[in-house]
């Protein structure tokens, strides 16, 4: 390989007319990078040091005793979707629950895209938000909530739940897409991709050799003693990650007895590693970005992050009045370059 490569670059630099061939290839690397589909290609590599074997053959999961649910909307899932979404909300959030509900969470398993959008949440601190909770989820039947308390620092036991909630009673769902209330989805788009994959997938926006943050003032701290690599695990951004059914299980399946990592997406990270499953980076779901506001982004990408509930109504209205729009076939690069990286999770569920 070595050989090769010093070989090949003499070859390069020796040439003539080489500064056309390097500039053509920067460019192409740099076109491939912030596209994502160079990353697309090294995390296919990851599942050469995930080991299947360390799954362990006794579920612990029913030894765990969860907060009990209060709210269960189990007829949502009587004809089960094809993707299943789960949202994880605040109660504060009820703009931007309406906003999805509105928008793209409208899609159903008896449309095209074959998806049912849920809200997962907690519980509120105060009586009046408790019971306007309540009334909302008469009225939408689209809430599912455990009985803990509702704050960013149980966000963990929040995916849990939503998760644990999907495996219990969404038997038939093909996928579970975990997302954030500020995230628009392109359902249509994303389940037309599913559609044609198989096997165990645990995919989104990969996020590889972190250092997890030690300073417990940091929202995303992760205590020595439930995590003391210096590196976390590859793993994906909580802003979007789809789990395939079975992967959902094996990764659950790993689940202790808390206390748990408080940073969701970290711990879905850590499970699956584990569970012998790797994360595989898919360029179209945007993670922590925002990407531009435009038809063609809305179109090219899986998911958009840090939304507003009007930036999602105009998002979704202009997918609607795109039709058969015609993008350019590079816009992804587009999108992702002039995109804006919006800080994670705070905002989200807070
Ligand atoms: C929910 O938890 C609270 C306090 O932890 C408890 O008082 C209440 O009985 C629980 N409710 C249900 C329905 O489990
Ligand atoms: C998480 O929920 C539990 C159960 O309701 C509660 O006792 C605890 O205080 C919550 N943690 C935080 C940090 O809010």
């Amino acid at each position: 390989m070595l050989p090769c490569i010093t070989a090949c670059l003499r070859l390069l630099l020796n040439h003539r007319r080489r500064w056309p061939l390097i500039v053509l290839l920067i460019s192409l690397f740099f076109f491939l990078s912030v596209s994502g589909y160079l990353e697309e290609f090294l995390s296919g590599i990851l599942s050469v040091f995930y080991f299947t074997s360390s799954r362990t053959s006794s579920p612990q999961v029913q030894n765990i005793a969860f907060p009990p649910l209060l709210l269960s909307p189990v007829s949502a899932c009587s004809s089960p979707p094809f993707l299943l979404i789960l949202v994880a909300s605040a109660p504060s959030h009820r703009d931007r629950r309406d906003a999805i509900r509105q928008t793209w969470g409208s899609l159903t398993s008896a449309t095209a895209s074959a998806s049912l959008t849920l809200f997962i949440l907690a519980v509120p601190k105060s009586p009046e938000e408790r019971a306007a909770l309540v009334h909302e989820a008469v009225t939408h039947r689209d809430i599912i909530q455990a009985n803990f308390t509702d704050s960013y620092r149980n966000l963990t036991l929040k995916t849990v739940t939503g998760l644990t909630w999907a495996l219990q009673k969404c038997k038939g769902a093909q996928y579970v897409l975990k997302t954030d209330d500020d995230v628009f989805v392109n359902t249509v788009y994303m389940t037309q991709f599913l559609r044609g994959e198989t096997g165990l997938q645990y995919m989104g926006q990969l996020h590889w050799h972190v250092t997890p943050y030690r300073d417990p003032e940091n929202r995303h701290y992760i205590l020595q003693e439930l995590y003391s690599g210096n590196y976390l695990p590859p793993y994906c951004s909580g802003t979007g990650y789809i789990l395939s059914y079975e992967a959902a299980n094996l990764i659950m399946e790993q689940l202790r007895s808390g206390p748990w990592p408080e940073v969701e997406d970290v711990y879905i990270g850590i499970l699956a590693q584990a569970a012998g499953i790797a994360p595989r980076h898919v360029a179209k779901i945007a993670g922590s970005l925002a990407v531009p506001h435009s038809t063609c982004c809305y179109r090219t990408m899986f998911t958009s992050h840090g939304m507003t509930p009007k930036g999602m109504q105009e998002a979704w209205n202009m997918l609607k009045e795109a039709g058969d729009h015609w993008c350019p076939s590079g816009v992804l690069f587009y999108c992702k370059l002039f995109g804006q990286l919006v800080e994670d999770g705070g905002d989200g569920v807070h």
